[in-house]
């Protein structure tokens, strides 16, 4: 028989909507504890008090800014790309470049890293200074090369102001029970076996792990196939990363700004941490030399579309995925939290630039050069 009666709600239909709303309402609230932490964190560390951290409340303001609409002190600051002091030129030139060779891997079962975390002020680009959560030394931090089937037996000792840890992308480990929380004053170690030939990343991944990420606590570690790749005369790591700023940092070291970080809008990109180096110290090769590039993205948000102008990649190992590569590629894409591999060998003497081809990129620092033959004179692109 069909009712004629006019269409009622079942009862159980207004349960659904009940527990559907209610999942919306939990849904915000673990959303706006997600916001709220950062901004808390944010705050005890600016205010250079000790680092306790805020148990999360939804806050009107994370409900706002959960929203996209804009709450006091929340909207981002302006742009602060390109600013430099009048003196930019002479501190690019007076800059220690960050070395991108390939360091020397070492013999043994167990290489054992050492990853000291401090909050250290940082340059970015000429002149720009930046308060960085760093592995001691600056950021990106060392450089790791392994070869395949060694132990890499990790010490992260925290000598910063709140909690930290580290993720290996190379691992093939639980994340629980070894990427864990480390407190202030405290170290930890663990170790994962090396099996995955390529360049991967490890980060801090301690929450907001953007903040994190974006306050420099990143780095490359490169593990070396057993099977060898074919020779290279000369290997160079590329970190490429974004950061993003709550003032230009030409006076006052800039802290990291959320609302940009979260739109994407860096002020500055760089391979290395600091914006344009390899233009005033280009990398070097011989002419006819086999180029090797370990091209790893940090991000934290942004991937790299990376290109040599004046040549095309003979070899690309997309992905890092050793087992097989493409031949004669324009660009490469190297997605944020990945890395890619790429040879070139160039015949003839020049300086050809290497970016990220999604050129607001360059304009924001991510670009080097690489002089072959040593010839004089520099360029921009
Ligand atoms: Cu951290
Ligand atoms: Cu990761």
């Amino acid at each position: 028989m069909v009712s004629t009666a006019p269409a009622r709600k079942d009862p159980t239909d207004r349960n659904e909507e009940r527990i559907t709303f209610l999942r919306i309402v939990v849904l915000l609230l673990a959303l706006a504890v997600g916001i709220s932490i950062p901004i808390e964190v944010l705050l005890v560390t600016r205010d250079g008090g000790k680092a306790v951290v805020q148990a999360p409340q939804a806050t009107a303001g994370s409900m706002a800014r959960m929203a996209g609409m804009t709450a006091a002190g929340a909207a981002a600051t302006p742009s602060f790309a390109g600013a430099a002091p009048e003196n930019a030129d002479a501190l690019a030139a007076a800059h220690k470049p960050y070395d991108a060779a390939l360091p020397p891997l070492q013999a043994g079962d167990v290489v054992k890293v050492n990853l000291v975390l401090k909050d250290i002020t940082v340059q970015i680009a000429p002149g720009v200074k930046y308060a960085a959560w760093a592995w001691a030394g600056g950021a990106p931090g060392p450089v790791i090369h392994v070869r395949q089937g060694q132990t890499v037996k990790i010490t992260l000792t925290n000598k910063g102001a709140i909690p930290h840890s580290v993720d290996f992308h190379a691992g093939r480990v639980a994340p629980d029970k070894n990427f864990i929380d480390v407190f202030p004053g405290k170290s930890f170690t663990f170790s994962f076996k090396a099996n995955d030939p390529g360049v991967f990343m490890y980060h801090c991944g301690t929450k907001p792990v953007l903040m994190h990420i974006a306050n420099g606590m990143y780095g490359a570690i490169v593990v070396e196939p057993t099977t060898p790749l074919p020779h290279a005369d000369k290997q160079y790591v590329l970190v490429a990363s974004e950061w993003y700023l709550d003032r230009d940092g030409l006076t006052q070291p800039a802290q990291f700004d959320m609302a940009k970080a979260h739109a994407k809008t860096p002020d500055w990109m760089t391979f290395n941490g600091y914006a344009g180096q390899y233009v005033k110290h280009p990398l070097t090769a011989d002419p006819g030399d086999t180029v090797r590039f370990w091209v790893m993205d940090a991000g934290p948000s942004i991937d790299t579309d990376f290109h040599i102008v004046g040549t095309i990649l003979d070899r690309a190992w997309i992905d890092s995925d050793l087992t097989q590569h493409l031949n004669n590629v324009q660009t490469a894409q190297v997605p944020a939290g990945g890395g890619g591999v790429f040879d070139v060998k160039i015949d003839e003497p020049g300086l050809y630039p290497f970016v990220s081809h999604a050129f607001a990129a360059v304009d924001q620092g991510q670009v080097g050069l690489l002089n072959v033959g040593h010839v004089a004179g520099t360029m921009s692109h």
